[in-house]
């Protein structure tokens, strides 16, 4: 992969890249459909394939995490993809007796909150994945989804931090028509939980709802929040937060412009979303 990024390189091909874990949907086509258009016709647009262990807890869903490298390449094929990156983990964590992999990338700051809260390990696996698919796919820009908000910023911030020559680009949650952002989780739901599923996504809409009529306490609306989604008897509420989108830390007061997040738990399964507010 690295060879043939660094030929591209000398021949001033422009390379737009997009990281994936795979089991495709459209919200990972919109993000292709984005790096195209930023590269252009001429340009190459790459899309890794990797479900990187690192970035799953010991007690998480890495074995069982939704994989159909046939129908991604398909799917690839007809968005237009130039290059599928789908590296193995001996490839990217080397094991073997004095050459194990000991070295990682870790953001100390936005991970702590949130996802990184719930997940200890994730986003130490996250950044360290993402700096590792950076050096192999020299890409000139790379394209996130704003449906994973804080993996986002963090990639943002690592890009900043490690003087990674690399334009991050964040496009926006593409969502089923009844709002449930698109993820390769969702194919665990059963029919009950999918259709419960929608709570966080009209949580957020309820936020938006109540901030239009203007300012209200976080202690408040957090409050409200529970209770809606606790509703849904197959819903379980891991945590709802309200916070400064660029610095991720929580506000007491929410208005227009607060970032909202939460995750759900439907049995095993859980889901994430936000909005700006
Ligand atoms: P994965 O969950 O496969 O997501 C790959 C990219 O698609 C991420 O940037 C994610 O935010 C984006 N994405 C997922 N669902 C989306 C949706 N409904 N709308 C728009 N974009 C969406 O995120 C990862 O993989 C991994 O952590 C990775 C960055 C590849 C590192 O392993």
């Amino acid at each position: 992969m690295q060879r043939l990024a660094k030929n591209w390189q000398r021949q001033r091909v422009r390379v737009g890249f997009v990281p994936t874990m795979g089991y495709l949907h459209a919200g990972h086509l919109s993000l292709v459909r984005r790096a195209r258009r930023i590269v252009g016709a001429k340009g190459k647009v790459v899309v890794s394939i990797y479900v990187n262990p690192t970035q799953f807890g010991p007690k998480e869903d890495l074995s069982r995490y939704p994989r159909d490298f046939a129908r991604d390449r398909k799917l690839c094929r007809e968005a237009g993809v130039d290059v599928i990156f789908a590296p193995v983990d001996r490839e990217m964590y080397p094991a073997g007796e004095g050459e194990e992999f000991s070295t990682y990338v870790v953001e100390e700051s936005l991970s702590r909150g949130m996802e990184g809260a719930a997940r200890p390990t994730h986003f130490r696996g996250v950044t360290t994945v993402v700096a590792k698919l950076f050096n192999l796919v020299l890409p000139e820009v790379a394209v996130f989804g704003a449906k994973d908000f804080q993996q986002a910023a963090i990639i943002r911030r690592m890009v900043r931090d490690l003087n990674f020559p690399v334009k991050i680009v964040v496009a926006p949650t593409h969502r089923e028509r009844d709002g449930l952002a698109m993820s390769s989780r969702n194919k665990y739901l059963s029919p009950v939980e999918r259709e419960q599923a929608t709570v966080l996504s009209e949580a957020l809409a309820l936020a938006k709802k109540s901030v239009r009529r203007g300012a209200v306490s976080s202690v408040r609306l957090k409050a409200d929040l529970a209770r809606f989604v606790t509703n849904r008897p197959a819903a379980r509420l891991d945590y709802v937060e309200l916070f400064d989108p660029r610095t991720l830390q929580p506000v007491s007061k929410v208005g227009r412009g607060t970032q909202m997040a939460l995750a759900v738990f439907f049995g095993k399964t859980r889901l994430i979303d936000n909005e700006t507010l």
